[in-house]
């Protein structure tokens, strides 16, 4: 089995961007760890990042093919767009929503998501441990699927 581990804007720019607020962790780092997990479950790991919204909607639609499950940060996207939300809800493998931060805690317009009603689950606040909750929750469905 396969996971697609898609990141959305600005995520490339984690370790240096508002460390207070995200931490000092890499992109790469919580890509290696992610995949690290997963690989001790026989799973692969795929990991995508991109600024651009029609490129995370195209992997969405591929890793419909070819993957169990995706974690997603979609970043600020989450935000503002519907195109995202229609592609998660488009698919049928699980999507799990991911964030760092904790969004309730921050500007208004940070807390509604349009992806949320359309995944599988949120999970937000817990930093790079976020990614890892949705990776077991993940390691979970499909170990029940038998796959
Ligand atoms: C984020 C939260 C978003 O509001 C923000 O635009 C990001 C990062 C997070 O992981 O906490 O880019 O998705």
């Amino acid at each position: 089995a396969k996971i697609l581990l898609l990141n959305g804007p600005n995520l490339n720019l984690l370790g240096n961007r508002n460390q207070d607020v995200y931490g000092s962790n890499t992109l790469a780092d919580i890509e290696r760890s992610v995949s690290d997990l997963l690989q001790r479950h026989q799973i692969q790991t795929e990991a995508y990042q991109s600024n651009h919204e029609g490129q995370l909607i195209d992997r969405l639609h591929k890793a419909n093919q070819k993957c169990s499950g995706v974690i997603l940060n979609p970043g600020a996207f989450t935000h503002t767009s519907v195109a995202l939300r229609d592609a998660v809800e488009a698919i049928d493998i699980p999507v799990i929503e991911v964030h760092l931060s904790n969004i309730h805690n921050r500007e208004p317009f940070r807390h509604q998501s349009y992806i949320a009603p359309v995944a599988a689950g949120q999970i937000i606040g817990l930093g790079p441990t976020s990614y890892l909750a949705a990776a077991y929750s993940l390691i979970q469905i499909i170990q029940k699927r038998g796959e």
